[in-house]
């Protein structure tokens, strides 16, 4: 016989991502046993370069679960972006068009900071877990199975959480016909490089070129983030960095281009740009959250934030469910979260639109960019818009 492992938990977490370890930790302090199940080793994990923007309900997040003292001592606090298009940098003062800002802080240091909140609760989660599959989460006794050194291991639960993001088990665990897609591949990915170097500017620049979109961002003052819009079909390899900073500095307005401060990369890599939504987020006692439901463009930094939203929601129905007998909040988990994901999916696709050069476009289609980036930066009503779903729409 071979050897096997049997656990029970009340919660299993498919994935120690962001979305997982949030939840985790939302639902130890809520006193609900939970284990969470990851493929990679924590290393791994953490060797992953994403977004950093936080808005303030990711903030509150990580505050309810008592993980926000280093995001506090290292966060930075912008209140505001500046877009670069036509040789000039427009600001968009968030403070005084709605009051609110968000934070920078690397979701590298985010997971980092869940992961020690995690070994410091004592909660059980498991690396390096092969072959993960889910069972019965449509009938009334779920279980999750993985492989571990050799040994199988059965997790007796009551609900699952697919945190496992885009390529996960969970969604592919659900039967095609249960599921609705709504995709949108974008003809372009982004280059991103990671170096010690000052940023350019005190806030984000969003720049739109005719070669193509270029970002600069930062994980703090010493350390930046830059991205270029390259083909689909591109490959990091191709990319000196020499190459990167040039095609950098003649995307960006002259005052920045002179500013720019190189220096080696420290990490390159090429991330491709999709939307995409799976409908609905709840199959029986599986509850999808994270990117393992949707994934926006990087261009308005939603992905972690939605993460967190969804998993926000999750924890407060799970915890509503255990203890008020209450299953509201569950069975409107999925609407409550495509509400937010969709209003979340237009900004980043608009965003997206607005700054990037498609291939495909004929001088018409120019010419309206041009009107719409002109118009944006004209008028308070267009630029609050804009402030008011970067900073994050209430939930
Ligand atoms: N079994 C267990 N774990 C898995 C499996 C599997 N079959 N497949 C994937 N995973 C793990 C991945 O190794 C990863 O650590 O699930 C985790 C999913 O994490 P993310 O992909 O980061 O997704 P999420 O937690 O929803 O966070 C979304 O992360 O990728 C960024 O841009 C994204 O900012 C967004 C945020
Ligand atoms: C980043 O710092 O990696 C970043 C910032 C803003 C974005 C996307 C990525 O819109």
């Amino acid at each position: 016989m071979a050897p096997h492992g049997t656990h029970a938990t009340r919660v299993a977490i498919v994935g120690a991502g962001p979305a997982g370890l949030l939840l985790g930790q939302l639902l130890t302090v809520a006193g609900i046993d939970n284990l969470i199940i990851e493929q990679r080793s924590a290393d791994y994990v953490l060797g992953r370069i994403r977004a950093g923007i936080l808005e303030c309900t990711t903030v509150e997040a990580l505050e309810r679960t008592g993980v926000a003292a280093r995001l506090h001592e290292e966060g930075l606090k912008h209140h505001g972006i500046e877009l670069s298009f036509n040789g000039t940098r427009h600001r968009i003062d968030f403070h005084a068009l709605i009051g609110r800002d968000v934070t920078v802080y690397g979701q590298t240091e985010v997971t980092r900071d869940l992961m020690a909140a995690r070994q410091a609760s004592g909660m059980p989660i498991v690396y390096e877990a092969e072959s993960v599959s889910l069972h019965e989460f449509d009938g009334s006794r779920p279980s999750v199975q993985y492989r571990k050194d050799g040994v199988t291991h059965t997790v007796q639960c009551e609900f699952i959480a697919g945190c496992d993001g885009f390529h996960g088990v969970s969604r592919a665990s659900v039967p095609e016909p249960s599921k609705q897609i709504f995709e949108r591949v974008y003809p372009f990915g982004w280059l991103g490089v990671l170096s010690d170097t000052p940023p350019v500017a005190d806030e984000l620049i969003y720049a739109s070129h005719p070669d193509g979109f270029a970002l600069c961002s930062m994980r703090s003052m010493t350390r930046s983030r830059y991205y270029v819009q390259v083909p689909s079909t591109e490959k990091a390899g191709n990319w000196s960095d020499e190459r990167f900073w040039k095609t950098l500095r003649s995307r960006l307005d002259p005052e920045a281009a002179d500013a720019l401060i190189t220096g080696p990369s420290i990490e390159k890599s090429i991330a491709p740009l999709r939307s995409f939504v799976c409908e609905p987020m709840r199959y029986g006692r599986l509850f999808l959250a994270g990117d393992a439901a949707h994934i926006v463009p990087p261009t308005g930094a939603k992905g972690l934030n939605l993460a967190a939203s969804d998993v926000l929601y999750l924890a407060d129905g799970l915890i509503a469910h255990y203890q008020e007998h209450d299953a509201n909040g569950l069975d409107q988990y999925s609407e409550t979260c495509l509400r937010r994901i969709w209003k979340a999916e237009r900004f980043s696709w608009w965003m997206t639109s607005l700054l990037h050069s498609f291939p495909d476009a004929d001088v018409f289609a120019r010419r309206i960019q041009q009107a719409e980036l002109d118009y944006l930066v004209g008028s308070e009503a267009a630029c609050r818009s804009l402030a008011e779903n970067y900073v994050g729409l209430p939930r």
